[in-house]
């Protein structure tokens, strides 16, 4: 087995003017190779034959879509290509590429074999996608300069790169994006016992001490992702030097997350508002997600790609074309009885 990868030693990531910030708690827990990144089997299966056959041939390794809700490990894994194909990695984001100069001037500063990683591809501009058509097949740009009378096409050779695109609304994708990519992969939640093992992983790398209990309790409250889980361990690392003597045991993390207003099943504050609205005011629906979004405060936008894919993977909630509708598991997670119409409280 070969040994352990230091954490974010070795590669050379450069982090343009238009990238998203990252936290230094995430940088400094975030895996760098594939020997350190737990789950995913299926992703990482396709992307390590990618990357052996890439590096076999000597070529550029292929481009790659990542998508799946956020917090799982998509950024992470694009670093972790780079790293494993020794390549530096150029971080951008969708919507700060706002004309074709931009991303001109981001292939043009490429190497032969490097990697753009474009977060939040579905919202790159309409006008810009198309110039990333020509830039993705035939590695070329052609770009109008000057305007009027002098408008002309210049044809800009770049190097052989690769794009790693992220986003958490693959289906806004357009299909001739999508279809440029050699790979289409989704992640998905984690379960319990990966998430418990990648608990203990950034537990020991923050130094925390932690028994099995207590990793048990922090991974079955972090709705299957690894970066919630990792928020929530640094909740528990204050609370458990602050009341108890610094370390997580089970009930140090019970409380702690009692405390955020997480239960015992990751359901979180906003979770909750959503599905108590569901069945006081609609009887548990059908309704539209306009119309939860506003009566909760939250953006339509925030709703479908954080709260309602867990709520859906899990039962609580289901999508029909009418419209969302509750579950007797989600009339459950509020403390109310199944049935439309006949709702009685457990609780009362
Ligand atoms: N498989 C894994 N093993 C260990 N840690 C992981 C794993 N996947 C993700 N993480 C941790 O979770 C954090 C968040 O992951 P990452 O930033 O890659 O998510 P993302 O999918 O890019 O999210 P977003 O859509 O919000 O950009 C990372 O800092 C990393 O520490
Ligand atoms: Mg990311």
């Amino acid at each position: 087995m070969p040994p352990p990868e230091q954490p974010n030693k070795g590669t050379n990531f450069i982090t343009s003017a238009l990238a998203t910030p990252v936290s230094p708690v995430e940088a400094a827990l975030r895996p760098l190779s594939f020997f350190d990144f737990s789950g995913q089997p299926k992703t990482v299966e396709r992307l390590k034959v990618m990357v052996g056959a890439a590096k076999r041939r000597g070529e550029a390794l292929n481009h790659i879509l990542l998508s799946g809700p956020p917090g799982l490990g998509k950024t992470t894994l694009a670093f972790i290509l780079g790293h494993e194909l020794g390549r530096t990695v150029r971080v951008t984001s969708g919507p700060v590429i706002e004309k074709a100069g931009d991303l001109a001037g981001l292939l043009t500063n490429m190497e032969e074999g490097d990697i753009l990683f474009i977060d939040e591809i579905h919202r790159i501009p309409k006008t810009v996608e198309e110039y990333l058509y020509s830039a993705m097949e035939d590695f070329r740009l052609d770009i109008m300069i000057d305007q009027g009378p002098n408008a002309r096409s210049v044809r800009l050779s770049i190097p052989r790169f690769t794009l790693i695109g992220a986003t958490t609304r693959s289906g806004l994708l357009t299909a001739p994006l999508r279809s440029r990519f050699t790979l289409n992969t989704r992640l998905d939640y984690y379960d319990r016992q990966t998430l418990e093992g990648i608990v203990r992983r950034s537990c020991d790398l923050l130094k925390v001490e932690l028994d099995a209990g207590g990793a048990r309790e922090i991974a079955s409250r972090a709705r299957g992702t690894p970066r919630i889980a990792n928020n929530l361990i640094n909740f528990c690392r204050d609370y458990a030097s602050e009341k108890a003597n610094g370390k997580i045991t089970q009930p140090v993390a019970a409380d702690a997350l009692e405390l955020l207003e997480i239960d015992a099943a990751g359901l979180d504050e906003m979770d909750k508002r959503v599905l108590r609205l569901m069945a006081e005011n609609y009887q548990g629906g059908p309704v539209g997600l306009g119309t939860i979004a506003i009566a909760v405060g939250e953006e339509a936008e925030t709703l479908e790609e954080v709260h309602e894919p867990f709520l859906i993977q899990e039962g609580y909630l289901a999508r029909t074309a009418q419209g969302r509708i509750l579950t007797p598991k989600g009339y459950l997670a509020i403390g109310l009885k199944t049935s439309a119409g006949d709702q009685q409280s457990l609780l009362s």
